[in-house]
């Protein structure tokens, strides 16, 4: 294997920017070709971050400099390229959610397995140093039984941002608070607290009237494990304050603002509290007020975790097995909110 891995993307739109600076500030990757239907992105992606302009999707496929294939394209356009590269003998790392349908998500994961290929899903915020050490506390049994995990994330999103891109205002196609924004936090709490067993959901349109689509979501969570939580999450809640997640367990208590620890409190106080208390103090951008305002760097370890991952032939650390168990989550919130009733898991 060479020294580097090369990397190809297709899809050269908004979260691409991400994936171009984190591959170029990754040591152990290099950009070798892009591809877009959108000739102008693909001029401005190249010209931005370097590699080559591929001619088709086919040709990103066929070149052999080419590893990791990175999917960006909208949220129900991911299976679609994932499985022909994984089928090329290329690694994926798709972006979240790992696609609109269960079924298309099981295709991917078969896909990785008959060729042997490792996908990965662009989960970064799961890198968030609170949340590994919150991740650590779980299973360490620091927190006792677990009672309580909640997440609530006020956004703001200008109706522009829906208008920008066609598939930004369908439901079929992705959009919506519930499978685009808050499924970050949604993951976040199927990642700490473990799968769900009823969730009861609304959702409403608050500031958005201009589009038809849910731009708030509230949800009532069983989890599996006795515990119980709520999700409240809007891109209509101007100016937009930071994400916060929120763990109680019957022996401590520990809250994520943005990428701080607000609060880390446990009854058996270790040496080692204070210096979490102090992670993350110095405040980067978390996408409360705009679509691009964040920094890339979390898409970097998931760069270099697929290159771990593909040296050490273990498994990245964000699988699709482990999304499939929040879109399946997500997509029972939208079934509870439009039949008006609880829905038990698994779907
Ligand atoms: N991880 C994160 O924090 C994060 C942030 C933003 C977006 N995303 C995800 O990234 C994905 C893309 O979102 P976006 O905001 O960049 O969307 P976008 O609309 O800005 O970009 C998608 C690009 O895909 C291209 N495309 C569509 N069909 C194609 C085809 N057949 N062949 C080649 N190119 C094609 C479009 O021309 C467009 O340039 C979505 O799944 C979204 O949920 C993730």
């Amino acid at each position: 294997m060479s020294e580097t891995l090369g990397f190809g993307i297709v899809g050269c739109g908004l979260v691409s920017q991400f994936h171009g600076a984190a591959i170029n500030a990754s040591e152990g990757a290099e950009l070798i070709a892009a591809c877009d239907l959108n000739e102008e992105r693909l001029n401005e992606f190249v010209a931005k971050f370097g590699g080559e302009k591929a001619a088709s999707f086919e040709a990103l496929l066929s070149d052999d400099r080419i590893d990791v294939v990175n999917v960006l394209t909208p949220n129900a356009y991911h299976a679609q390229f994932a499985i022909p590269a994984m089928d090329a003998g290329k690694h994926v790392i798709v972006e979240k959610p790992p696609e609109m349908t269960l079924e298309k998500t099981d295709a991917m994961i078969e896909a990785s397995k008959r060729n042997g290929v490792k996908l990965a899903i662009s989960l970064q915020v799961r890198f968030r140093k609170p949340i590994e050490r919150v991740k650590e506390a779980v299973e360490s049994g620091r927190f006792g039984r677990l009672l309580c995990g909640d997440t609530f994330m006020k956004w703001f999103r200008p109706t522009d941002y829906y208008l920008m891109d066609d598939w930004r205002s369908k439901r079929e196609e992705g959009a919506g608070v519930t499978i685009q924004h808050a499924f970050h936090y949604i993951d976040l709490l199927y990642h700490l607290m473990g799968p769900v067993k009823r969730v009861e959901a609304k959702m409403t349109n608050v500031a958005h009237q201009q589009v038809e689509l849910e731009d708030t979501l509230l949800a009532f969570l069983e989890y599996e494990n006795g515990a119980f939580g709520v999700v409240e999450a809007s891109t209509g809640l101007w100016p937009g304050t930071d994400i916060r997640v929120e763990i109680n367990g019957e022996n401590g208590t520990a809250i994520m603002q943005g990428e701080r620890i607000a609060t880390w409190e446990f009854r058996d106080e270790q040496p080692e509290d204070e210096a979490i208390r102090q992670i993350g103090s110095e405040v980067i951008r978390t996408a409360a007020s705009g679509a691009a305002d964040f920094a890339y760097f979390e898409h970097q370890h998931m760069i270099d975790d697929m290159i771990a991952a593909i040296r050490s032939d273990g498994q990245p650390r964000v699988t699709a097995e482990s999304a499939r168990g929040t879109l399946e989550l997500a997509l029972a919130m939208y079934r509870s909110a439009d039949e008006g009733r609880p829905i038990d898991l698994p779907l």
